[in-house]
């Protein structure tokens, strides 16, 4: 059959079903069927759109037939064909709940025009049920969870964003997923099938960095015995991901900027220009714009990279998503294991909903894989969970001496970074230690700041 709406016509008169054929055959499929049997067995054998039912038939009352109908697909709409003396009926039908009726001897215009009508509404009803599956997935978006309204944005920025080519500025304290977010933007981008690749600024020493990002030609300098490819290069089609962007050196920061303007670098120890057709994605835990106050973060390379900003909350500000985050890393975790999923007790789940959750999702996502690991049973309780989050409040008991010293350690260098400003080499006199200890102390107990 032909892609047109399916139209079955239900009638005793041979007259009328072959006049409704005549009318209906250009715009419709249609179907004919003389008694209730017969309109069944087409009904259940064919992809109906909308019935014309004639309210007397002669092995069924029409009103049965429709109540039959409804009942086999609920959402079928249907028109009553009806004689004059049965307007009584008809409008019975409505309220059973056929779409309208049109009268014998009927009008070829009307009838097309009520046909079409009814079409339109059963569209429409499937586009709002549509819609609606739409939004219950939007709980799960990419690889993101979230129900919470600040997460439904950063999901409708990251669809309208990955759509352009501009660059994406991803600002939100660490752990919160910004590194979801963009690759979030990739995978939805045409650059999809190119590469992702990171930049992690805050990780590559910077003496390195211009030859990690850039690559460099073979005898560019002493060492350089091979050509190296840069990131940049690799990256070409694709998307950049420039991590940790705060941790760039002044120096970097210029000639990142003249990249992201100009498109095109030259490669070091060669005249050679690359051009560039790459996309920029970059993300901060730290407030860029209070760092150009400071003077430790360019102005117009700010500026160049927060043309679509996108601002991740902490997790304490959306304990709407607790709940489902930590049944999602649940399903997670045993899906990795092979085990069954655990449940959470209520009181167990108001705990993680009152912490205030310093690391963010990060910091659940790793609470809730211990959390598998050492509960035995199916269900975690309160007892759990207490032992691993209630530990700043004093209550380290059953904390090992080691952890315990670690997160006095942690508490107190802080409290004291805090104190001169966070000036390290002030932080490290006050602290009677040699500022490089205090720096190998900050990365191993994972103090960011
Ligand atoms: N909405 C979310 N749904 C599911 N998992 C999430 C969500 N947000 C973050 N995560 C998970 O939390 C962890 C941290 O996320 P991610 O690495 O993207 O954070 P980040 O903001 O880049 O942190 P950092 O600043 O420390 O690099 C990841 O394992 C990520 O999969
Ligand atoms: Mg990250």
């Amino acid at each position: 059959m032909e892609n047109k709406p399916t139209v079955l016509v239900v009638d005793d008169e041979f007259g009328v079903l072959q006049s409704f054929k005549m009318v209906l055959k250009d715009e419709f499929n249609v179907l004919l069927a003389a008694t209730g049997a017969d309109a069944i067995d087409l009904f259940n054998k064919n992809a109906v759109d909308l019935v014309l039912l004639d309210i007397l038939l002669p092995d069924i009352n029409g009103l049965d037939l429709l109540e039959k109908l409804k009942d086999l697909d609920s959402s079928i709409e249907i028109i009553m064909i009806t004689a004059v003396k049965d307007i009584q009926t008809a409008v019975k039908s409505i309220r059973m709940g056929a779409y309208d009726y049109i009268v014998k001897p009927f009008d070829v215009i009307e009838v097309l025009k009520v046909i079409k009508r009814a079409l339109e509404k059963r569209d429409l009803i499937r586009k709002v049920i549509y819609l609606k599956n739409e939004l219950v997935r939007f709980n799960y978006f990419e690889e993101m969870v979230g129900q919470d309204e600040k997460m439904i944005r950063v999901f409708e920025l990251i669809s309208m964003f990955s759509q352009t080519d501009g660059t994406v500025l991803i600002q939100g304290e660490s752990g919160t997923g910004k590194e979801l977010v963009a690759r979030a933007i990739h995978n939805r981008s045409n650059r999809k099938d190119q590469p992702f690749v990171v930049i992690n600024c805050a990780a590559i020493p910077p003496t390195l960095m211009e030859s990690e990002i850039f690559g460099y030609q073979k005898g560019a300098f002493t060492g350089a015995s091979t050509t190296v490819i840069g990131k940049l290069e690799i990256a070409n089609k694709g998307t950049v991901f420039l991590d940790d962007i705060d941790s760039l050196t002044i120096a970097m920061q210029s000639k990142l900027l003249r990249i992201i303007q100009e498109k095109e670098f030259e490669k070091i120890g060669s005249r050679k220009i690359v051009k560039l057709d790459v996309r920029f994605v970059a993300a901060s835990n730290k407030d860029l714009l209070q760092m150009t106050a400071k003077g430790e973060f360019r102005e117009d390379l700010f500026y160049r990279l927060n043309v679509l900003p996108i601002d991740l909350p902490p997790l304490r500000k959306k304990k709407k998503d607790i709940i489902i985050l930590v049944k999602h890393f649940l399903e997670l975790y045993s899906r990795n294991t092979g085990n069954p999923v655990k449940e959470i007790s209520r009181e167990a789940m108001e705990v993680l909903i009152k912490y205030d959750w310093p690391g963010n999702v990060r910091e659940l996502k790793n609470l809730v894989e211990r959390l598998t690991t050492i509960v035995k049973g199916s269900v975690i309780n309160l007892a759990d969970v207490s032992l691993l989050t209630n530990r700043k409040k004093g209550d380290i008991q059953g904390t090992r001496l080691k952890e315990a010293v670690n997160l006095f350690e942690k508490k107190y260098i802080t409290e004291v970074l805090e104190k001169v400003s966070f000036n390290k080499g002030e932080a490290a006199k006050m602290l009677g230690i040699h500022r490089n200890t205090l720096i190998n102390k900050l990365n191993e107990l994972g103090i960011k700041f």
